[in-house]
């Protein structure tokens, strides 16, 4: 599992600017968030990519994730951060956390819930954790196109600190009706000539548009506030067929 390996995992990701979508966090709750921000909580946090922004910008950093290995890698690596952050071994799908939160998030679509029952719980644990007013942003968890679209055009190879990594990602539909896909990741590690292959398989349910919206909707704890394209807030999402990185916000109420 790729995910016991933190430091690959980090390698795999290093194309990603996670400053910049620090900066995009801080501005969305400046437009949008009627409250004031202290607390920050990151759903599926791994290496938690960003604390170190967050937390020098005067943000309490808080995250949560099943794997210990990046939990331990987390809290290294950010050790010497001027504010402890706060890191929680927990299932997304249901948790109690016991300090309120002003402001989550969930990133590269990392929701991994496979039914229903699992959606509604997460939701459920996310009303619990987040204050009045606290906002929700969901980054890649909406399916607006269709998944398999892609398959075939998921390969690349990275480098970061000698470590060499290919990766390539593709997707198979499991059950139609349910929307359960396959996500089938491969990945080839070359760490300074030591080889190691990690064939990682995830099921996921897709949430489509319509059921993310009536899923909120007849909820009475979340408000949907809107949803864009590829992290641009002049970019509302109006024609599903052309999304390709959609961000959603929620807000508890
Ligand atoms: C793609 S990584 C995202 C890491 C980080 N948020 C980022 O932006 O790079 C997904 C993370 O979700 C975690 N994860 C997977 N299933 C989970 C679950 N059911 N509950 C909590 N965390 C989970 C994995 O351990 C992994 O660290």
């Amino acid at each position: 599992m790729l995910y016991d390996y933190p430091e690959y995992y980090e390698a795999a990701f290093s194309f990603r600017n996670t400053e910049t979508e620090a900066q995009f966090l801080q501005d969305c709750i400046k437009r949008f968030s009627k409250i004031d921000v202290q607390n920050i909580f990151e759903i599926g946090c791994g290496n938690a990519p960003h604390a170190g922004i967050l937390t020098e910008s005067g943000y309490k950093y808080h995250g949560l994730d099943l794997n210990r290995n990046m939990l331990d890698y987390a809290a290294y690596k950010w050790k010497d951060l001027p504010e402890k952050i706060h890191l929680h071994e927990a299932n997304m799908i249901d948790f109690n956390y016991p300090i309120q939160q002003d402001f989550a998030y969930v990133m590269l679509g990392s929701l991994y819930l496979n039914c229903l029952n699992e959606i509604k719980s997460h939701f459920d644990s996310m009303s619990r954790l987040l204050n009045k007013g606290g906002i929700y942003f969901l980054d890649w968890c909406i399916q607006f196109g269709d998944p398999l679209a892609h398959n075939g055009n998921n390969k690349f190879i990275i480098e970061k600190d000698d470590i060499r990594i290919k990766s390539e990602f593709n997707i198979k539909l499991l059950d139609q009706e349910q929307q359960m896909y396959e996500e089938v990741w491969m990945i080839n590690v070359n760490d300074r000539g030591r080889h190691r292959q990690f064939n990682m398989v995830e099921r996921n349910k897709a949430i489509l548009p319509e059921q993310f919206l009536h899923l909120i909707g007849e909820r009475k704890d979340f408000k949907f506030i809107g949803w864009w394209e590829d992290w641009d807030f002049n970019h509302p999402i109006e024609n599903y067929d052309s999304v390709t990185r959609p961000i959603a916000l929620i807000q508890k109420v």
